[in-house]
């Protein structure tokens, strides 16, 4: 089968060092399915091992932790969708039966096991799930992973209700955009920060209800405070200088939630902390029960008069253009998911 490799990693140059090569073709083991992959999805984590920014890397490996395509075949003893199904893949490998922590050694698909970048692919039955009617291949394979980092941060810790506003700093980062999406579902009020004023207007018309500029802004934290005296619950995964302004500007009793740091480690006021009775909660993924809970979210009942989310998708590169693709998400310029046509 064809499929993206990365063979070595810089710190500089890691998106240039993604090809396109000729692989052995996987086989389902026991209580494994082997799905043919037709549309995969970047996540940042990609680009970080393509830098050498991600623990325990091992090469050559196959990235990528979001796919869809169909059930081409079980393994012995694997029970799911029977083969031509359309799947998505949930990307936790091993959560352990405890929902509020996974296991030590639980994974996330795509290094070191083989990921969603390639033509087949074979994982756990367990993992597999029909995919959501109502959306194409390119809608469903923006989903697993930034979907269920984001239900999970939002609702199963941050226990997002329609009385919280909520602010989403960097709205354009793909976990983020899902975040806008379950928190408007939610029925909450919700704050957005963005470096572009066009990815602000994007997240307007997705149900945004305040956005601010943080760079032409620079003393945003003073914006967001403005609107009902805070946010009750944030959601960041940009961390550094970002999180602790965030943190500063949360309304007493609020919930702060975070999943990244892409800005780096982040200083805390304890004053703010103590003084308004916060709660800091980390999060990172989501359990089997967050991803099928995550991805109901996507196929409203008949009925049920629920309008169907939509996830945001910026671009769609051909396998061949992976180079371009991971430039992109390096760069930061997207608004929502990049993707890859892996099938026809
Ligand atoms: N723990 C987990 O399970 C988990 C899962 C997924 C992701 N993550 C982490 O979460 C982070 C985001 O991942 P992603 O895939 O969504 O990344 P991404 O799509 O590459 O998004 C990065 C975004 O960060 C925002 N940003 C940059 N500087 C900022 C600043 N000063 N203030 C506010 N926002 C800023 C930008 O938003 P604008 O373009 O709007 O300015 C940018 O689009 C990464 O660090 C990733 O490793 C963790």
């Amino acid at each position: 089968m064809r499929a993206v490799r990365l063979h070595e990693i810089d710190r500089e140059s890691g998106p240039q060092h993604f090809r396109v090569e000729q692989v052995d073709d996987p086989v389902p083991g026991p209580g494994e399915t082997l799905v043919k992959i037709a549309r995969a999805a970047f996540n940042r984590r990609d680009v970080f091992i393509s830098q050498g920014l991600y623990p325990g890397i091992q090469l050559p490996c196959i990235p990528g932790s979001d796919g869809v395509g169909t059930v081409a075949a079980h393994g012995e003893g694997a029970q799911g969708p029977p083969p031509g199904t359309r799947v998505v893949i949930d990307p936790t490998l091993g959560w352990g039966d405890d929902q509020r922590i996974w296991r030590r050694t639980a994974q996330v698909l795509g290094m070191p096991h083989q990921g969603t970048f390639a033509e087949y692919i074979a994982v756990p039955a367990e993992n597999v799930h029909p995919a959501p009617a109502s959306l194409s291949d390119d809608e469903a394979a923006a989903i697993p992973l930034a979907g269920v980092t984001a239900y999970r941060a939002l609702v199963s810790r941050g226990g997002c209700t329609k009385d919280d506003v909520v602010l989403i700093p960097g709205v354009g980062s793909g976990v983020q955009t899902f975040v806008l999406l379950f928190a408007k579902k939610i029925g909450a009020k919700v704050i957005v920060t963005s470096s572009s004023d066009e990815k602000l207007e994007r997240a307007k018309q997705l149900g945004a209800d305040v956005a601010i500029n943080y760079k032409t802004s620079e003393k945003w934290e003073k914006d967001v405070a403005a609107v009902d005296g805070g946010p009750s619950l944030v959601v960041d995964s940009a961390g550094g200088d970002t999180f602790f302004r965030a943190v500063n500007v949360t309304r007493y009793g609020g919930r702060v939630v975070v999943y990244g740091g892409t800005l780096g480690d982040a200083k805390l006021r304890p004053f703010s902390l103590f003084w308004k009775q916060l709660d800091i909660m980390g999060s990172s993924m989501g359990s089997p029960r967050d991803f099928a809970e995550m991805l109901a979210q996507f196929d409203p009942s008949p009925g049920s008069g629920q309008a169907t989310l939509k996830p945001a998708v910026d671009k769609v590169y051909p396998m061949d253009d992976v180079v371009a693709a991971a430039e992109s998400v390096d760069k930061g310029a997207q608004f929502g998911k990049v993707l890859l046509a892996i099938g026809p």
